[in-house]
């Protein structure tokens, strides 16, 4: 039996998103997707874990558990509803939040967006509009002002090349569904311009959204407030099998690298990782019967951090933090093997000398999973939907026990 001792400095926690957590986000895009006929949400977001306002006892129960971070998101559509039109309230609202974390002892790693956007945003056709660069940066401005100083780190963006990543995997493109018709009339633009971040896979949004992270870059170095940004990738463990060598390493250079390489300059690399990927000759090869999967059909395969951690690091060049790992199951015996295994990744790419600097778990609780629901559970604390009562599960001890402890027991 041999101990591994974490840097003095790791940041452990669990991660969220806004709108899988706090609630009727009525002025997002999302909560109007929710709603659509013929919508292909499998149900609405509702209350979700009314996080909004149970913030206090949810930041208290992790500090509680043993984490020293939380990495969360705060809501455009709440803090600018309509286009210029500021929240002081809502601003005020996140600083509470984040004073909140200070005095559990815990360091914010906050996301200004993580997917969702305010509907008026979708007039101008969102992501794809050049216009959307501005319209951010000045939402970003807004927030160091408001928030700066109490910031720990900060992630302009989550994935944004995640609809490359479900252009391979998903058995259907949203852009050809009629849901996509009546969300464009929804928007008041034609079907070309609905600029949603989560769905669309074009080279166009890419270079729209690199502007943005670019800008938001430096408004937020410029302070208040001294601390890392970086974005958040979405990086599944690409490995060739039968011949596919080549075909792996386009997947690797249209999912990964294309974006990976363009973060030279930042200050970490969000990686964020569930499983890993068999590409063949013929391209995707789908995970057979007998193979274990998580909820959301993929393979359980805990050693893909390994992989992905090495290829950010060695892409972009930069500091890494994991900023998003985990399962979705109900079985949390599971779960506690999954951190486990993965948690061995990080400790052997520490070894090999690669800076990680943290590791957070997804999620801190069981949420809205978008277009599935609440069907898949990420979550180590468990969440009744009617009663929003919390209850740790025991992979929140386990991995709690660890961070407090920031040492692994390695067989
Ligand atoms: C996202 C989360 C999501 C998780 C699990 C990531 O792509 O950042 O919002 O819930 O994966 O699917």
């Amino acid at each position: 039996m041999k101990d591994f001792i974490f840097p003095g400095n790791f940041l452990w926690g669990a991660a969220t998103a806004a709108h899988q957590v706090e609630g009727n986000n009525i002025n997002s895009e999302s909560w109007v997707l929710e709603h659509l006929p013929g919508t292909i949400y499998a149900e609405p977001s509702g209350d979700a874990c009314d996080h909004y306002h149970r913030y206090p006892s949810d930041i208290a129960l992790l500090a509680g558990l043993g984490f020293n971070s939380y990495r969360f998101s705060i809501e455009w559509a709440r803090i600018e509803p309509e286009e210029g039109e500021f929240s002081y309230a809502e601003l005020e609202h996140y600083r509470r939040m984040l004073a909140a974390c200070h005095e559990h002892g815990i360091k914010p790693v906050l996301t200004l967006h993580h997917f969702t956007s305010p509907r008026w945003l979708m007039r101008y056709g969102g992501w794809l509009d050049k216009t959307t660069p501005e319209r951010y940066a000045r939402y970003c401005e807004r927030v160091v002002d408001h928030l700066g100083d109490l910031i720990s780190a900060a992630c302009t963006f989550n994935e944004p090349n995640l609809p490359v990543l479900l252009s391979k995997m998903l058995p259907f493109n949203p852009q050809e569904t009629p849901f996509w018709k009546t969300a464009a009339q929804a928007f008041g633009v034609p079907p070309d311009r609905v600029g949603l971040f989560q769905f669309v896979a074009q080279p166009q949004m890419r270079d729209i959204i690199f502007d943005a992270h670019r800008r938001a870059f430096d408004i937020l170095h410029a302070g208040p407030g001294n601390f890392p940004v970086g974005l958040t990738l979405a990086l599944v463990d690409i490995q060739s099998a039968d011949g596919g060598d080549s075909m792996a390493a386009e997947f690797r250079r249209e999912l990964a690298d294309n974006y990976l390489e363009q973060l030279h300059g930042d200050d970490f690399v969000g990686v964020q990782t569930y499983s890993r990927m068999l590409v063949g000759a013929e391209g995707l090869i789908q995970p057979g019967e007998n193979v274990e999967k998580n909820q959301m059909g993929e393979e359980y395969y805990p050693e893909a951090l390994d992989g992905t951690i090495r290829h950010a690091a060695q892409v972009a060049g930069i500091p890494v933090i994991v900023t998003e790992n985990g399962l979705s199951t109900t079985d949390d015996t599971r779960r506690v093997e999954y951190f486990q295994r993965a948690l061995r990744c990080v400790a052997d790419c520490l070894e090999s000398g690669i800076d990680v600097r943290g590791y957070f778990c997804w999620s801190a609780m069981d949420n809205f999973e978008w277009v599935s629901g609440y069907r898949p559970q990420f979550g180590i604390i468990a969440v009744d939907r009617k009663t929003q009562q919390r209850t740790p599960k025991p992979s929140a001890y386990w991995l709690g026990n660890i961070a407090r402890a920031n040492r692994l027991q390695l067989e």
